[in-house]
């Protein structure tokens, strides 16, 4: 992984990711209904919204974890969810064993060449400042390393996208901000990212584009700079201003 950088155009096949009319309802009542996006490859898209929303869901019916009940996902205009997607939760969910072997591990069942898996391996390590970690287990490393060995195996694994669900929840603000400077950096070697934080500060220094989700709806999918300065909804207002339950 000495250049993650990817070719240019070769991956854009996957993009827009697009959604219509999708909804997800295990019961009577809908989580989410009627969600409407369109999502270019290029922008850093951050999902805002209460505790309760759907933007859990709706990145699950994104990544293909959840199916919708209604509705059609694409991506560049076909129904088959892209393997070159990765996703990495609030929790790394990370094996016992060393924090190389985590990433070796993904990277051998993503079908990567053993020979390859080591180089590649500490590499993603390398990029989010872990090289010294490498052989220690991963379960003993700090929340913060967890996970930033969660950000390396995603990397490592050169994904056209990555899905981030409050990556930095469990973190102190040091730690955040080391998320937030990783997550940067991959998206600058040429992934698409989509993040839900309830930081709006890193929301601001990361996003380009904002999805506010509120009750199960999409109420706005705005350029970041105009929703911070005057959003759209009535409810993304009163959530800036922390009015929100
Ligand atoms: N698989 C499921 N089956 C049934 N209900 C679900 C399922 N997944 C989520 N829900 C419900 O859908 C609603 C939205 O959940 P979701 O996790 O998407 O919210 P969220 O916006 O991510 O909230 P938070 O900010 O608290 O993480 C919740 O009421 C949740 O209980
Ligand atoms: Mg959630």
């Amino acid at each position: 992984m000495g250049d993650p950088k990817l070719p240019p155009g070769k991956h854009n096949v996957m993009f827009p990711l697009e959604l219509r009319g999708v909804s997800f309802a295990p019961g009577e009542r809908p989580v989410v209904a009627d969600l409407n996006l369109r999502l270019e490859a290029s922008t850093r898209t951050v999902l805002l919204g209460p505790n309760g929303a759907g933007k859990s869901v709706t990145m699950r019916l994104m990544h293909g974890l959840l199916k919708p009940s209604a509705g059609e996902i694409t991506w560049g205009g076909k129904t088959t969810h892209p393997a070159a997607q990765a996703m990495v939760f609030q929790r790394p969910v990370l094996l016992r064993r060393s924090a190389l072997a985590n990433i070796e591990y993904a990277l051998s069942l993503a079908g990567i060449a053993q020979g390859e898996r080591r180089t590649r391996a500490n590499a993603a390590l390398e990029r989010v400042g872990l090289g010294h970690v490498a052989q220690r287990p991963a379960r003993v490393l700090s929340g913060g390393e967890q996970q930033r060995v969660a950000l390396a195996r995603a990397w490592s694994l050169l994904p056209r996208i990555l899905f981030l669900d409050e990556p930095t929840a469990s973190l102190d603000p040091a730690a955040s901000r080391e998320v937030e400077r990783i997550v940067a950096e991959i998206a600058a070697s040429g992934t698409k990212i989509v993040m839900i934080t309830h930081h709006l500060g890193q929301a601001r220094r990361l996003a380009d584009d904002i999805v506010f989700v509120h009750d199960g709806r999409i109420t706005e999918h705005s350029p970041a700079d105009e929703f911070f300065r005057q959003p759209r909804s009535r409810e993304a207002d009163d959530y800036l201003k922390g009015e929100l339950p």
